[in-house]
């Protein structure tokens, strides 16, 4: 009978039903005494900052606890809500208790480990959302066992192994797979097929190879398909090109290769996005694109289509990106570029990108009728001759016109400066309406007046992190002779720097020469000892390639017969980031970090700490990131050093809580660390992720945080927010402008990435995200700052890759 009454009625009932009010509340039936239990052992491994599970506790009803939702009738938990609360820890088996749970939310949550096989028995759920978390370890096989699973996503984790192929026997009523973001190799199992209500597949980053499965094409109610960023590798079944529900279908950045269908436009009528860039596709551009008149994405970038381009744009009123570069497309003739003046009706037109074919003929002037919301253009290396039209100052929001390496003839007055891209009221011509021209290039045609050398640097980026196996032994020891011997008698002139607990000298070891730093402890500083054990407690069991690698330890008593503690690393060539940025010493006289080096020194950093966060079991704060603690070797590659504030997340899962207990307190550098250090809060990602913001600022603005014209309340952060996106270039550091000026940054896809203004916009604004005041605003954990910055720096070189 009691079940019956409403939890509110129970409230009022309280004083006159205590007794029986408490057996409810306090022990209840054995069933929702089940879930009571399963929720209790789920918070005990929650690490819950922000108190959200507070009220998961004995004197309140479990339905009343935040998050959790009870069906009406039986008082069971059907579902548990807990996403976007900034919660850590592991997803406690004991879920699997909660038998009538229908939906798990997890998702944008900092949760680890592996998702528990027990999540299986749940056979009523529906929805298990486990997005943007560092899960990791495999798919449980149990949960194809969720036969009455409706949603599964899980895109962005650290989920590795195999799709398991019994979900496509047992996930009779999924509707949306989203994994993409993880590193799941194999095949995308042809069982999948199976899953007759699917809508939604988005595998895109993974790892996952071989063939796509031609059992797709059963999925006739399958409007999303992204299977981007993959190794999938050879044809694509003609068949998925049957599949008429298909509205998206991003195939970019794998290594499929033949012929697109001709009816392709006929037989996939309601695409909106047809992404394949990226890939080897060949042979003929399908006439039908004609008919697929909701189109608003038409990607083939960077494959190897020829011929000419024969679709009549004049009915794709949505097409927003024509993206045609780096194809084989035109044959040199004079009607290559009709296509053009039909595209004068595509009223959302924004960007239009032909660099890198073989488009001949005259530049049509119907260009200058394209759609006033054309914000880029680029049609360079091509073979196009005849005159910019001046009617091209109609386009009023191109901010990108690229037309380089073709055969332009005419005149442009000799006035227009184009050595700089940045151009300004003083050019005559139409060109002068272009308020938001900030890319201007007309370089080697004949256009007299003008020959500008377009400097393009070639280098095919090869630069991802490689983790290695961990070191299992305990570092080698070291004595206090030979490492006096190493280092002249720690002699002065090999004084290289200063670490937070002591000095730290250049010297060579042993017999075979090697070159190393040497960390000298000073233990009569308070903390010494302690940042002595956690580096070798952080260092001991990681490995990676942007972090700074402990050779050896000296752990003995000098020749005084004083403690005497050493740390011995390997030696970088190149010093610390701190003194490339601010010193000027013989080795380089001022700053002459290009932006490029400067974006490769953030990624190995974000690298580092992404490895701390993401892969390290417990994961370890860094906790005092600083230009200082960045040593670069002698490739310019950076690692990440001292470790001495290091700790472990959730200290209470390692077994000797005594070396990492939190005693030795969060100190940081003035400027570098998190505002909520300073009010006590614990040790955390968000923290160095904060610390990480303001390292990237300074990198790219090189301004100390502690500089003198912060003051009065404005931050690093504040000055570079504040500049956001239109001032970047005023803000940053002048000699990356330099830099722009000679190198004449081009955007040869067309399609709004690429520059290097661009670049620094998406630089800084990554620099102010990570460093918001706030750790609730901070959301950008480091593995999206990773994604971010690699993102950029992409970009960024594609503009010259293609030349
Ligand atoms: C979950 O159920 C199992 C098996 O019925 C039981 O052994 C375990 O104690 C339960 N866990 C909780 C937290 O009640
Ligand atoms: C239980 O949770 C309620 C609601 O959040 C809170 O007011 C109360 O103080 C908590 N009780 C205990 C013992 O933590
Ligand atoms: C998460 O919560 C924060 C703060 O409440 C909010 O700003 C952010 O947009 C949320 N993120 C997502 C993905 O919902
Ligand atoms: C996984 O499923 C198998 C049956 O397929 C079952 O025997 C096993 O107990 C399940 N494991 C868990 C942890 O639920
Ligand atoms: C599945 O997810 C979609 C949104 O992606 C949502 O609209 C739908 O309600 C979810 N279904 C269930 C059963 O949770
Ligand atoms: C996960 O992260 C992506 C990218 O940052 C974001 O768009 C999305 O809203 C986040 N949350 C979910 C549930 O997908
Ligand atoms: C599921 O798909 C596989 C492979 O495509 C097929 O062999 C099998 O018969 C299908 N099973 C069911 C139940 O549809
Ligand atoms: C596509 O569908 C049509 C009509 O349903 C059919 O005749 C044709 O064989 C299919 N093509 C492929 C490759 O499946
Ligand atoms: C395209 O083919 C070329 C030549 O075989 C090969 O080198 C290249 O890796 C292929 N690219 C892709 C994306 O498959
Ligand atoms: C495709 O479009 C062309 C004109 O662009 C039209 O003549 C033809 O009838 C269309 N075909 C279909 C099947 O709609
Ligand atoms: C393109 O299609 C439009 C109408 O859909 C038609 O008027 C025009 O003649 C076509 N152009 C060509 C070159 O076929
Ligand atoms: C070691 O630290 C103590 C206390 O901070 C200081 O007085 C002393 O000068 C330091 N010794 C050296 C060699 O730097």
């Amino acid at each position: 009978m009691l079940k019956s009454i409403s939890t509110s009625c129970l409230v009022t009932l309280a004083c006159c039903f205590n007794l029986l009010l408490h057996s409810y509340a306090f022990s209840g039936s054995p069933s929702d005494r089940t879930d009571r239990l399963a929720l209790l052992a789920i918070k005990s491994q929650l690490h819950d900052p922000l108190g959200v599970t507070s009220s998961w506790n004995n004197s309140i009803n479990l339905c009343q606890w935040t998050g959790v939702t009870c069906g009406h009738r039986h008082q069971r938990v059907t579902e548990l809500d807990l996403r976007n609360q900034s919660i850590g820890g592991i997803l406690s088996p004991h879920v699997g208790n909660l038998s009538f749970l229908r939906l798990i939310h997890l998702a944008d949550n900092n949760f680890y480990g592996n998702i528990p096989q027990e999540v299986g028995r749940l056979s009523r759920l529906e929805s298990l959302e486990l997005a943007n978390n560092s899960f990791s370890g495999k798919i449980p096989t149990n949960l194809s066992r969720c036969s009455n699973l409706v949603n599964f996503s899980a895109h962005g984790n650290n989920l590795v192994g195999e799709i398991p192929a019994d979900v496509g026997y047992n996930w009779m009523r999924l509707e949306k797979l989203s994994i993409s973001d993880n590193h799941l190799t194999g095949q995308l199992p042809a069982s999948i097929g199976n899953l007759s209500v699917l809508k939604v597949i988005n595998v895109e980053e993974n790892r996952l190879s071989g063939r796509i499965p031609n059992t797709l094409s059963q999925l006739r109610n399958l409007f999303y398909l992204n299977i981007a960023g993959n190794q999938f590798s050879g044809n694509v079944p003609p068949s998925i090109y049957n599949l008429s529900s298909l509205e998206l279908l991003y195939l970019r950045g794998n290594r499929l290769i033949g012929s697109l269908p001709i009816d392709i436009g006929l037989t996939l009528p309601k695409l909106t996005n047809f992404v394949i860039a990226e890939n080897n596709f060949s042979g003929p551009i399908p006439n039908s694109f004609s008919n697929t008149s909701n189109l608003v994405m038409l990607d083939l970038n960077l494959n190897l289509f020829s011929g000419k381009v024969p679709i009549n744009f004049s009915r794709l009123q949505n097409l927003s990106w024509l993206l045609l570069a780096g194809n084989n497309l035109g044959n040199g003739a004079a009607n290559d570029l009709d296509f053009i003046t039909p595209l004068t009706n595509c009223s959302k037109l924004i960007a239009l990108g032909l660099y890198g074919n073989r488009f001949g003929g005259v530049l049509p002037h119907s260009i200058a009728n394209l759609s006033t919301t054309t914000v880029q253009i680029n049609m360079g290396r091509n073979q196009i001759s005849g005159t910019i039209p001046s009617g091209i100052g109609n386009l009023v929001n191109l901010n990108g016109f690229g037309i380089d390496l073709n055969q332009l003839t005419g005149t442009i007055p000799h006035e227009i400066d184009l050595s700089n891209n940045f151009l300004n009221d003083s050019l005559p011509l139409e060109v002068g309406n272009l308020q938001n021209l900030v890319e201007l290039d007309i370089s080697r045609n004949q256009v007299s007046g003008c020959f500008i050398v377009v400097y393009a640097r070639r280098r095919r980026f090869v630069h991802k992190s490689s983790v290695t196996s961990p070191m299992e032994q305990q570092f080698p020891i070291v004595s206090y002779a030979e490492l006096s011997k190493a280092t002249g008698e720690f002699s002065t002139s090999n004084m290289i720097g200063q670490g937070s607990f002591g000095f730290v000298y250049r010297g060579i070891l042993g017999e075979g020469g090697l070159l190393v730093a040497v960390k000298v402890l000073n233990l009569t500083r308070k903390g010494a000892f302690k940042s002595f054990v956690a580096e070798c407690e952080a260092l001991r069991n990681i490995r990676h390639r942007n972090l700074i690698k402990i050779i050896t330890i000296c752990s003995s008593i000098d020749s005084h017969g004083v403690d005497f503690k050493a740390l011995v690393y390997e030696y970088m060539q190149n010093g610390s980031l701190e003194e490339w940025l601010h010193h000027s010493n013989d080795q380089h006289d001022v700053c002459d970090l290009s932006l490029i080096q400067r974006l490769n020194i953030a990624i190995d950093i974000a690298y580092a700490i992404e490895y701390l966060h993401h892969h390290c079991q417990p994961p370890i704060i860094h906790g005092d990131l600083k230009p200082s603690n960045v040593l670069l070797d002698h490739d310019m590659v950076a690692h990440v050093g001292d470790f001495g504030l290091a700790k472990f997340l959730y200290a209470c899962q390692v077994d000797d809580m005594e070396t990492h207990s939190s005693s030795i307190g969060i100190k940081g550098t003035v400027g570098y660390v998190a505002p909520e250090y300073g009010m006590g809060s614990e040790a955390s990602m968000a923290g160095d992720v904060y610390s990480f913001g303001i390292l990237l600022l300074e990198i790219f603005i090189r301004k100390r945080p502690t500089d003198s014209m912060f003051n009065d309340g404005l931050t690093i952060h504040e000055f570079a927010m504040k500049a956001l996106p239109q001032r970047v270039i005023e803000i940053v550091d002048p000699l990356l402008l330099l830099e722009v000026r000679t190198n004449n940054s081009k955007n040869p896809c067309g399609d709004g990435r690429g520059g290097i203004e661009e670049c620094l916009v998406a630089v800084i604004t990554i620099g102010v995200l990570c460093s918001m005041e706030s750790p609730i605003d901070r959301t950008l954990e480091m593995r999206n700052v990773v994604a971010k910055l690699c993102a950029a720096r992409e970009a960024f070189l594609s503009v010259y890759d293609l030349m």
